[in-house]
């Protein structure tokens, strides 16, 4: 097991990684002083890991509710939320009770933002079980639900107490979910490091083979890299929004599209080489840096363009990205690979172009 911190003084918390760590409940034990917990998870995955770790936490004395939401980004929504304020209103569930997340980051994002409001906070734990979540959703404390006029637009910044990442549980993920999660991987290396991007170019058919090393070192990696930047700017007032890399374009294609048609890494993917081409038409990357983006995206089996929308309705639903400043839609592109920048000085004319040219 690696353990990396979030270091956020009162707040700081621990990440821990490795294989079979949900069969270590002791970790969890101090996260739970009166023996009462609630699991929120979802139709899929407690199927797999929830009946095992209630067990487990049951046979240290921990009296476990659970509840299951269906499963879906179309679910991550204001019902889904109400189901968990209802069924803890009905259990009485108290202050010093921790929501466990145990899913993806769509459960980790909702759970976190009904531990942030529910009492008006209770502790959190993030158990996240896709490779995105546990390399990216489940640390930095982001949490919150979509609204039909945006992703993610309802929310609030609240850390959980531990992150506790079992690399065993992505034996079980799609393929498909795989590969949405090296979407967010790759874009630590592009926004930040270089040697990391190569690793990356020299490992995708590891990590796409489920090779545990190669796994459990992208994760740890990608950990590091996002805990250095959410330790440095936990409310994104600077450097944390560059972490959102291809994701204007990429909510944009979510919302778009309807949320749970592309999926959230897919949409990033696609979002990606979109920044990326228009970092180009800036003259900032050379082509040949651009077709190395889209060549490594496409060796993970993600797409490298988007739907074609128009450029109307891209602008419209870009518009309504979280990063908007006096009117201004804000991109974070890439002035060189490994170095991104945040900007709103982008010509209409060659956001429309890249719109024109990575669409289909
Ligand atoms: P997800 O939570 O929808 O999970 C993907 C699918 O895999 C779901 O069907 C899920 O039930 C299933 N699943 C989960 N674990 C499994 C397992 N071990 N075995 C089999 N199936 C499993 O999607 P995701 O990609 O994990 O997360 C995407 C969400 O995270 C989006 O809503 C996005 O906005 C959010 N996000 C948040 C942050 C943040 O900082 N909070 C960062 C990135 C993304
Ligand atoms: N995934 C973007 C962030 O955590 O800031």
């Amino acid at each position: 097991m690696e353990t990396l911190h979030v270091g956020l003084a009162e707040r700081s918390y621990p990440i821990h990684i490795g294989s079979g760590l949900l069969n270590n409940v002791e970790i969890l034990l101090p996260h739970i002083p009166h023996k009462r917990a609630v699991i929120v998870s979802n139709t899929t995955v407690a199927p797999l890991y929830l009946h095992g770790l209630s067990e487990k936490l049951g046979s240290n004395g921990v009296q476990v509710q659970s509840i299951i939401l269906p499963d879906g980004e179309q679910y991550k929504n204001g019902d889904s939320l109400n189901i968990i304020y209802d069924a803890l209103l009905s259990a009485r569930s108290e202050r010093s009770t921790p929501l466990i997340a145990l899913g993806g980051g769509v459960i980790g994002d909702i759970t976190g933002y009904a531990a942030a409001t529910y009492l008006r906070g209770v502790p959190f734990i993030q158990i996240p079980t896709t490779l995105l979540s546990q390399v990216d959703s489940s640390v930095g404390g982001k949490t919150g639900i979509n609204h039909p006029l945006g992703k993610n637009m309802i929310g609030a910044f609240y850390q959980p107490g531990m992150v506790l990442a079992d690399t065993t549980t992505l034996n079980t993920l799609p393929d498909k979910e795989l590969r949405a999660g090296i979407a967010e991987v790759i874009k630590y290396g592009l926004i930040r490091d270089l040697p990391f991007l190569e690793w990356l170019e020299a490992n995708m058919e590891k990590l796409l083979a489920r090779d545990t090393g190669a796994l459990q070192y992208a994760i740890e990696r990608s950990c590091r890299n996002k805990a250095e930047v959410v330790g440095a700017d936990e409310r994104e007032s600077g450097e944390r929004a560059l972490l959102n890399l291809g994701h204007t374009f990429g909510h944009a294609i979510e919302n778009g599209m309807g949320y749970g048609v592309w999926l959230h890494g897919e949409g990033v993917a696609a979002g990606t080489v979109m920044a990326a081409d228009l970092s180009q038409r800036l003259e900032w990357l050379h082509s040949e840096d651009v077709l190395r983006v889209r060549r490594l995206f496409e060796r993970a089996g993600l797409p490298v363009v988007g739907p074609r929308l128009g450029a109307e309705k891209y602008l419209q639903l870009m518009g309504l990205d979280k990063k908007v400043e006096d009117g201004k839609i804000r991109f974070i592109l890439l002035k060189t690979l490994g170095n991104a920048v945040i900007t709103s000085d982008v010509p209409q004319p060659l956001l429309e172009q890249t719109l024109e040219a990575c669409s289909a």
